[in-house]
């Protein structure tokens, strides 16, 4: 069970500064054009996300590889960035014990990044005998995912000689791109990324199911969570779907000057979501171009915070700051575990109140709290509260953010589904690090970085 109440964002209940009924009404031309648009575009076959969990030969596909791949390694390395390993790494921080790595195998680390000193350490502290080296990137042409994948195969083919494929999985295209490329030529094992399902909205496919799969999450259970949650935000209906009214609220908000969305999950388990939400959201929304071909400039900034933990330290902007966030609190019903806090300490008010309760009580209390003062605040503020952390909860997640942000994209009559604007910063790079055909860009690149005023600080 998901509950998703938006009390919080009411004229209710945060007066001159909340949303009523009529404003949601008052939208009701956009709505439905921004419903007809994702329909139609489904009914292509142009957006595929919302159908990922009957992709039953893909599923298969999966389930058989990560089959083969069980009991063989006791590390899985996952090479990919953006959306080719946030969601992979939401599935496994939410569904595996937070210290699953220090027990247990296979042991799971995503690089994500191209730091020099963090890839080195973590190849000086596994054998690549031991290890499996999942590549993903469905350009296959990512410079950061490439780079990476040359240090990992040729460190394998000196240390394993010819055995170096069974050590190598690639997800990538299905047809195109110098991974699918590679696989053909050397003979590598490899699963698809439809062509329709872009990065940031692939979690669903091998990209999240395969590592997974092989840390024996059961993704049957996501894909049936992310299929009831799709039954219900296909609904035209922004008050029978949730996803639906998610965005609208966002998009109010957006117009009455709220640029920020913070999303705040009481839960640790929960907080890389929290890193996938905030570029789903962001990549997705910040455009320049309208879909009519108008400089618009949009998009809302996605803000992650993990309660209680950041009530330390947001919190007080969130209370006092400036009126321009809506705060999104993810809740957790029933923790897995729990612990109870000892009857020690009788005599000292300080501590005395805190005994014999569970801490899973104290952690919600606080979210309560919380969400009452910003309330009080007039802050918008809403709570998705779920029963429990598990696979069909997590799934559903995926889809109703999904949904969300593909239908906030099209209020805002942008593009969701295209990221036009990391293309420059990425063709600075290939000029910068000599690729042939990118020559022309150096110019720009030193204009853009002359040295105009500086400071010297000697330590
Ligand atoms: O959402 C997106 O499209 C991006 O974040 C990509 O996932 C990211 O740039 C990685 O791309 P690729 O999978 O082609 O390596």
């Amino acid at each position: 069970m998901i509950r998703f109440d938006f009390s919080g964002v009411t004229k209710e209940l945060i007066n001159e500064r909340g949303i009523s009924k009529e404003d949601i009404n008052a939208l009701s031309p956009i709505i439905k054009e921004a419903h007809d648009i994702l329909s139609s575009r489904r009914e292509r076959g142009e957006i595929l996300f919302y159908d990922l969990p009957y992709a039953k030969d893909t599923i298969n596909q999966v389930k058989d590889l990560a089959g083969d791949l069980s009991g063989k390694f006791k590390n899985i390395v996952h090479l990919g960035i953006g959306g080719s390993s946030l969601g992979p790494k939401a599935i496994f921080s939410a569904l595996k014990d937070p210290f699953h790595n220090y027990v247990s195998s296979p042991r799971m680390f995503f690089l994500e990044n191209i730091d020099p000193e963090y890839i080195a350490s973590l190849l000086d502290n596994i054998s690549a005998e031991e290890t499996l080296f999942n590549v993903v990137s469905k350009s296959g042409a990512t410079p950061e995912t490439a780079s990476q994948f040359m240090v990992v195969f040729d460190l394998l083919k000196t240390r394993l000689g010819k055995n170096y494929k069974d050590h190598l999985v690639f997800i990538t295209d299905p047809k195109d791109g110098v991974l699918r490329r590679l696989a053909s030529a050397h003979g590598i094992r490899s699963l698809p990324i439809p062509k329709e399902v872009g990065g940031r909205f692939s979690v669903l496919t091998p990209v999240g199911l395969l590592p997974a799969a092989m840390c024996s999450i059961d993704i049957d259970k996501l894909l049936d969570g992310a299929a009831k949650m799709a039954d219900i935000v296909t609904s035209p209906d922004v008050f029978k779907n949730p996803a639906y009214m998610y965005a609208c609220i966002h998009f109010i908000a957006f117009v009455k000057g709220i640029n920020i969305s913070v999303i705040m999950p009481y839960s640790n388990a929960l907080y890389d979501l929290a890193d996938w939400y905030r570029q789903l959201w962001a990549e997705s929304l910040g455009k320049k171009t309208s879909l009519d071909n108008k400089d618009v400039f949009t998009g809302q900034t996605p803000v992650k915070a993990l309660g209680a933990t950041d009530q330390h330290s947001q919190i007080q902007l969130y209370m006092e700051g400036p009126f321009d966030k809506i705060i999104n609190i993810i809740t957790v019903k029933h923790y897995r575990k729990d612990i109870k806090i000892p009857a020690i300490f009788n005599d000292i008010n300080e501590l005395a109140y805190l005994g014999s309760k569970d801490m899973s009580e104290l952690i919600n209390a606080e979210a309560s709290s919380i969400r009452a003062a910003l309330i009080k605040n007039e802050r918008p503020t809403t709570q998705i509260e779920i029963d429990t952390i598990n696979g069909e909860t997590i799934g559903a997640l995926f889809m109703f953010f999904e949904v969300s942000t593909a239908f906030m994209g099209y209020l805002l009559k942008i593009d969701p589904f295209n990221q036009p604007g990391v293309e420059l910063g990425k063709q600075l790079t290939f000029s910068l690090m000599g690729r042939p055909g990118f020559e022309d860009k150096v110019k720009m690149l030193k204009d853009s970085l002359k040295t105009v005023e500086y400071m010297h600080i000697e330590i």
